[in-house]
């Protein structure tokens, strides 16, 4: 098997908000461990990694997502679960009458990856298979710059507060100030976290799953998350990622969100999905 050199790799920004795109690898054949570290570096400095052109079988992407680390579990194999127990569909694609994917259609609000949970997903990757010829695409926020650019008063406000993440996949949104339901998960964790590897800090809630600030007054809650949910998706924060077959992007949970934009629910999207294990944020 032939391994390309590391000097062949090549790394440039996506966008002047965040993201970095490799060029020169081959994601079906085993990566050695100095390009992998080469690009796990490029991740961490980029927050998001784009690589185009792949052709990648189920077990080529379990291959290369496991050198970011554990990868989660499927929880519910009714929701697009793939033939490993890791992967799943993202998927509007029915067969026999039935989804074969899980969030088949329509916009979804800004969030990160299981913050309604003890110890989110770390990080997330999606392999684009089909892609409608407009819309659907996943647009990314660089939570890093959000923290940095607050007005100091509020981060000194808001330092070592706790916000509760909570999804309730019956509901489109979430009603933030209304009383959780029964039975749906919901997490505390703080508003500012810290990335274990880069130690920065990053702003941790999200429009589609931060529901009150512990400790203030829920008007006042519900003022600052819109304050704070307008100031992490502006333009400068964000780039919109518009899928081609064959691309392939990892996201840090941990220090971007990310969200879609509605497409024709009539055109066929399909993109593969796996996650890492995560630590509890801190
Ligand atoms: C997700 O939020 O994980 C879905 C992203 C997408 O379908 O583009």
């Amino acid at each position: 098997m032939e391994h390309t050199n590391v000097a062949d790799i090549q790394i440039r920004p996506v966008s002047a908000a965040l993201g970095m795109e490799i060029c020169g690898v081959d994601l079906s054949e085993p990566l050695d461990h100095e390009k992998f570290n080469r690009i796990q570096q490029a991740w961490h400095d980029g927050l998001i990694l784009l690589i185009r052109g792949q052709r990648l079988e189920e077990d080529d992407q379990v291959r290369f997502c496991e050198q970011f680390g554990v990868l989660g579990s499927v929880l519910n194999k009714h929701t697009g679960g793939g033939r490993h127990p890791s992967v799943m569909y993202i998927s509007n694609i029915k067969e026999n009458g039935a989804l074969i994917g899980a969030l088949p259609d329509g916009e979804m609000y800004f969030h990160s990856d299981q913050c309604y949970v003890e110890k989110p997903a770390m990080a997330t990757m999606l392999y684009a298979m089909e892609i409608p010829k407009k819309g659907g695409d996943t647009i990314f926020s660089n939570m890093y710059k959000a923290y940095e650019t607050l007005p100091s008063e509020l981060k000194i406000k808001l330092e070592g507060l706790m916000a509760v993440n909570v999804y309730d996949y019956e509901a489109s949104g979430t009603k933030r100030g209304s009383k959780i339901a029964e039975g749906v998960k919901h997490f505390a964790h703080p508003v500012f976290r810290t990335h274990p590897v880069t130690k920065r800090k990053a702003l941790y809630v999200n429009r589609l799953m931060t529901d009150h600030i512990i400790g203030l007054p829920i008007n006042e809650s519900n003022d600052i998350l819109n304050f704070l949910f307008d100031h992490a998706e502006q333009a400068e924060f964000t780039y919109a990622h518009k899928w081609t077959v064959g691309d392939i992007i990892i996201w840090d949970n941990r220090c971007t969100l990310h969200a879609r934009s509605d497409f024709d629910s009539s055109e066929r999207r399909k993109l593969r999905r796996i996650t890492v294990l995560g630590e509890k944020p801190f």
